[in-house]
């Protein structure tokens, strides 16, 4: 008999055709009231579950005795209790690697748009106020020759060193659980604690994951040690930073500017005050989000949950202690 899957992301047909070939899907199209309903009338059938941007609680999944695994289409991970899931023998998955270069790529995108300006100057002349020559009141900053700080030297950040390092001509420093000797030699990157880190880059990035340790990871205390000048960059997860104190930090003039492509809450509150600061770039989660990373990764999440229910480990399984091998 066939595996019963929970699928809560639309796959392309290729996928889908896949997918139902092996198992029986039950589609949630929408993540609203009436999609959640329909979510828990499945789970108590449920061997598989796969999608992404839903917090799996306990007393969701407390629905689905039966469940074997879940294939995330990200590489965070965390909306799930792994430890939970790691009790109850299910195996979790992410999709790493096909999404790095994609994110590195983000990443720089919101590096050059705060240096140069490039949405507060784009906006100004889209609304007709490009009456003539920019002046100093209009400039950027460079980046190229700039010192490159990655908080979270993981594969994003080694990918942000390398368009930093080769692209750029930018020193890179990094600070990460432990030293990197193979990162440092290929990208003539320098270890810095994060109080060091945040003095001395002109653009500080987060590339690191969202757990119990990096949590409000940055906040006043952090950015106080940042200067005037510098660039604050967030890819990874909004929660890691205290965004109160970012906010704080850019209306002093503490910091320059931020790129965020995460925060606190998703979607951002269009109330936001950070929506209301010229020196913001604020993007909506899009690290990942183009057409051909968004398929390699549903493509690695159904790879993923087919061998589970296969009963084979995962390339990419999240919680090893899970497996009974
Ligand atoms: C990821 O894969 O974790 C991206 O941030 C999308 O959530």
């Amino acid at each position: 008999m066939k595996k019963q899957v929970v699928l809560y992301k639309k796959l392309s047909p290729l996928l889908m055709a896949r997918l139902h070939e092996q198992t029986e899907v039950t589609l949630i199209d929408s993540l609203d009231a009436e999609g959640l309903a329909k979510m828990r009338e499945a789970l108590p059938k449920a061997q598989g579950l796969l999608g992404a941007s839903l917090k799996l609680d306990a007393a969701l999944l407390d629905l689905a005795p039966d469940l074997e695994a879940i294939a995330s289409v990200s590489v965070g991970v965390d909306n799930y209790d792994i430890d939970y899931l790691t009790e109850r023998r299910i195996l979790l998955s992410n999709t790493p690697d096909v999404l790095t270069e994609t994110t590195a790529d983000t990443g720089f995108a919101l590096i050059l748009a705060s240096a140069r300006r490039v949405v507060e100057l784009a906006n100004m002349v889209r609304a007709g106020h490009w009456k003539r020559n920019v002046g100093p009141a209009q400039f950027g900053t460079d980046v190229h020759g700039k010192t490159l700080g990655i908080i979270g030297m993981g594969r994003i950040g080694e990918a942000l060193a390398q368009r930093g390092h080769f692209g750029f001509g930018m020193p890179v420093v990094y600070h990460s659980h432990s030293p990197k000797p193979a990162v440092e030699q290929r990208f003539n990157a320098q270890y810095r604690s994060l109080p060091q880190l945040l003095q001395e880059a002109d653009f500080v990035c987060l590339t690191l994951p969202l757990t119990a340790e990096t949590e409000g990871l940055i906040g006043a205390e952090q950015f106080a040690l940042m200067g005037p000048e510098t660039i604050f960059i967030n890819i990874s997860r909004g929660k890691v930073v205290d965004e109160v104190a970012l906010i704080d930090a850019l209306r002093k003039g503490q910091i320059r500017a931020a790129g965020l492509d995460v925060f606190e809450r998703e979607p951002l509150d269009s109330a936001s005050p950070l929506l209301r600061l010229d020196n913001v770039v604020a993007t909506p989660h899009i690290g990942s989000a183009t057409h051909e990373t968004r398929e390699a990764m549903a493509k690695c999440a159904v790879d993923n949950l087919l061998m589970a229910l296969a009963g084979e480990r995962p390339v990419n399984l999240v919680n090893g202690l899970a497996w009974k091998g």
